[in-house]
């Protein structure tokens, strides 16, 4: 016995670490419903920070599709899938949903994170490959880490660099099995998107699959919001896993993976989040049927999120921010530093307008930025208030 152990003290130690270098979460509470106009901390401001893009969290259809499900059928699912919670609404809502995406299969799942890292870790093993852009969220990095896969990293959307890659792969003796190219469909920090058909070009050249994570393009990119492969006029050969969220446009909660039949089995089969973790409640499957009926019966919230996105993007250039590579209703304002960031975020939440610093570790240290994010149901008056308040900031800051 030689070294002296205590239990949780590096708890405390570690939390306040985080404190002193200013990298530490500070919770806001949201007091009421996740509405363009809402009560945060006691404070009535304007949402500029919600994934919420269609405001569909707070449409009667949905609500109404839950609290009739949840009474009908409980509040739980009793079980996992996998053994008895496999319910009729679940299997509806995976075969609503491949239908609007026009795709012969989907598999919902209980978040989009449990998606990622339920499939990810099981489509490579030891021989595979998986390349994937510097940029991925977390959840496809983890998914990556949970298998003994080999790994390559492209530059962030340069297809040319995905090419070098590939080509690299080619010379591993023995030559790799299976290869994986895995990416964000819009990348949740910039609002930028993948090049993914010159992506699926490459693949098949090297008959590779193509995984893409549209976790904020769902619901709002494509024909009436059925995504990135849709948008980009792709097909199922040429895109295998388009994986996707019910979190945010569709407004509930839920993952999905979306593709062919094989996909489908293989990944009920193998998903350790899927076999091994509770099944949604009925009421959120419900609710999200619920969001995909609204989708193909009531096509302006689409529409809408996109003019409001074009209106707030033209007004902050014309101001002369630097909005990124935003193409997106994910609008980032970039500040450089840190501080700068963290300072612009605390004086437009003193007018009354929430949005987020995003800072080193989560961004490069020179490309900290206030994160925004457009929704349907912003009025014009309520993005003129916000464009007024990064405006008097901005200059207060020197950003413009
Ligand atoms: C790109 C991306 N993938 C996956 C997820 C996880 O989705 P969910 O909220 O359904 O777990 C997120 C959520 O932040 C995301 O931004």
């Amino acid at each position: 016995m030689s070294i002296k152990r205590h239990p949780t003290r590096y708890l405390g130690e570690e939390y306040q670490r985080l404190v002193r270098e200013n990298l530490n979460w500070e919770l806001r509470e949201l007091q009421g419903a996740n509405e363009p106009v809402c009560t945060v901390d006691g404070r009535e401001v304007i949402m500029l920070c919600a994934n919420n893009y269609l405001n569909l969290s707070t449409h009667p259809k949905l609500v109404e599709a839950m609290i009739a499900e949840t009474r009908k059928y409980g509040a739980g699912a009793g079980s996992d899938r996998s053994i008895s919670g496999n319910m009729t609404v679940h299997e509806e809502l995976d075969r609503r949903l491949a239908k609007f995406k026009q795709a012969p299969a989907s598999l919902t799942y209980q978040t989009g994170f449990m998606a990622n890292e339920g499939l990810i870790p099981q489509l490579c093993g030891r021989g595979d490959l998986y390349v994937s852009d510097e940029l991925n969220h977390g959840s496809i990095i983890d998914g990556v880490r949970l298998s003994h896969a080999d790994r390559a990293i492209f530059k962030h959307k340069d297809v040319e660099d995905l090419a070098r890659v590939m080509d690299e792969a080619e010379k591993h003796e023995p030559a790799y099995k299976h290869i994986w190219i895995l990416t964000d469909g819009v990348f949740s920090m910039d609002g930028d998107l993948a090049p993914l058909a010159g992506i699926a070009k490459i693949a098949k050249e090297h008959g590779a699959g193509v995984y893409v994570d549209d976790a904020h393009g769902e619901g709002v990119l494509g024909e009436g919001g059925r995504g990135i492969v849709s948008h980009f006029n792709l097909s199922r050969e040429e895109v295998h896993v388009e994986m996707g969220t019910f979190s945010k446009a569709f407004g509930v909660i839920g993952g999905h993976i979306t593709g062919g039949e094989d996909l489908r089995n293989f990944a009920y089969n193998k998903s350790r989040t899927w076999l091994l973790s509770g099944a949604v409640p009925p009421g959120v499957a419900a609710a999200c049927i619920a969001a995909i009926d609204v989708l193909e019966s009531e096509p302006q919230h689409v529409r809408k999120v996109w003019e409001n996105r074009e209106y707030f993007i033209k007004a902050l250039k014309d101001l002369g921010f630097d909005t990124g590579n935003s193409e997106t209703p994910i609008v980032p304002v970039m500040c450089g530093e840190s501080k700068t960031a963290k300072d612009l975020a605390n004086f437009i939440w003193k007018k009354g307008i929430f949005a987020l610093p995003i800072v080193y570790p989560m961004v490069a240290r020179d490309k900290a930025r206030i994160r925004t994010q457009l929704c349907t149901k912003h009025t014009e008056e309520q993005l003129d208030k916000a464009i007024e308040a990064l405006r008097e900031g901005g200059k207060k800051l020197g950003l413009i």
